[in-house]
């Protein structure tokens, strides 16, 4: 059976991607930082103890500024496919750490594809590329938009994007940049805006909160649901030939949107809860991103189900739940890896 290696296995997208790749057969080797607490915790319900001679998910410790790491990990592993997923990913925090930004999210990458080359493995690899390249070029973004980034992490996966297509054009590398819009999830990290507006909202239910600090409500993004996304993530790797394809629902809503739509999920007015702190504003916004799908529709039969509506009433659910709080309605589903899975037991 196939092997993978995830950088990044500790977030989001890499918890659900090493879910689907271990249903599928894979043996998955996970990339992860050392760091003085446990931080596994979006994984956690896929360890096996690396004892057991059949475990079939490996936990590597490395950092993407440790090139010899790097090596290592591909002589050791001779992986079949590789997932960078690892970057420091948040946009805002990037304007606070831009050289930091460059190093990991952008030169990362160059670390992994020199390994790649240098150590001779024949394997594909993915590359989590950002819509976020676009900054402000017209809506809606395909794979012939103009890149116009607006921030330093912007900036660096777009270097990381150039040099994925220079390891493919050069050395022949099976090469894949997945340029993918906001995805969102339960597992979505506390402080891009999906998740801190649904666990206010919880956290006001419980008492535990009285208001959410929020910037520009203007903005407005294509949210998917994550899940559905490392499918593709897995399917661009499985094409005859390497290319670069655009993920997104097609849809774009804005913050203000997502806000109404989960305080009136359980009928709180947002407006006697939500104000404006212009710390969370950043000193270049996108203002609006829009996916145009139909080449990865036409190229894979990617195609998202799950719509704005039910990613932020998913998002509620699970964080009602986390916070002791009955879910306004019962046996609500959403889509993983393909089948349906109750969220909460029916
Ligand atoms: P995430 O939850 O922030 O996860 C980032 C991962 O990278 C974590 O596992 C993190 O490890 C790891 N990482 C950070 N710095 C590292 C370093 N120096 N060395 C090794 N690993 C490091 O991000 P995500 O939402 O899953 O996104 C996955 C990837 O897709 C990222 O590259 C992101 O930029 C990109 N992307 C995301 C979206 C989206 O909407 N989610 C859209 C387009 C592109 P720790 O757990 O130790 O912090
Ligand atoms: N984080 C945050 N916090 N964003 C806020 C807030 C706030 O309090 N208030 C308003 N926003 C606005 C931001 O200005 C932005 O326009 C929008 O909400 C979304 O912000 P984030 O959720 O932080 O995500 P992002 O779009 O900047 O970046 C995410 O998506 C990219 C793909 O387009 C990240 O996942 C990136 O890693 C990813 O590449």
């Amino acid at each position: 059976m196939p092997t993978a290696i995830i950088t990044g296995i500790t977030g989001q997208d890499g918890s659900y991607l090493a879910e689907l790749l271990l249903a599928k057969g894979y043996t998955v080797h996970g990339l992860i930082r050392r760091a003085s607490t446990f931080h596994t915790e979006r994984i956690e319900h896929l360890y096996q103890d690396p004892h057991d001679p059949l475990a079939r998910i490996v936990l590597h410790y490395g950092d993407l500024s440790d090139s010899s790491q790097l090596t290592n990990l591909f002589y050791e592993v001779r992986p079949d496919e590789v997932y960078h997923l690892g970057a420091q990913s948040h946009v805002r925090v990037s304007f606070d750490m831009p050289d930091y930004t460059g190093d990991i999210t952008g030169l990362g990458a160059v670390r992994l594809l020199e390994a790649i080359r240098k150590s001779g493995v024949g394997c594909r690899i993915y590359q989590a590329s950002s819509s976020e390249m676009y900054g402000d070029a017209p809506a809606p973004q395909n794979e012939q938009s103009r890149f116009q980034p607006r921030s330093p992490y912007a900036a660096a996966k777009l270097y990381a994007y150039w040099m994925v297509r220079n390891y493919r054009e050069g050395y022949g590398l099976f090469a894949c940049n997945g340029i993918m819009f906001n995805h969102e999830s339960p597992r979505r990290g506390e402080t891009f805006v999906t998740r801190k507006i649904t666990r206010a909202v919880s956290a006001i239910l419980a008492g535990r909160q009285k208001t959410l600090f929020l910037g520009n409500l203007e903005a407005r993004r294509d949210w998917g649901f994550a899940p559905e996304y490392v499918e593709g993530m897995w399917l661009m790797l499985q094409q005859e030939a390497p290319c670069d394809l655009v993920f997104g629902t097609g849809e774009t809503h804005s913050v203000r949107e997502f806000v109404e739509e989960a305080f009136g999920y359980v009928n709180l007015d947002w407006r006697e809860y939500v104000a404006e702190d212009p710390r969370y504003l950043r000193p270049t916004e996108v203002p609006l991103l829009l996916a145009d799908p139909s080449e990865a529709k036409r190229r894979l039969g990617w195609e998202p189900g799950i719509t704005f509506r039910d990613l932020v009433r998913i998002m509620m659910d699970a964080d009602l739940e986390a916070a002791g709080l009955p879910a306004p309605g019962e046996g609500k589903r959403c889509l993983t890896d393909g089948r349906l899975a109750w969220l909460r037991k029916p």
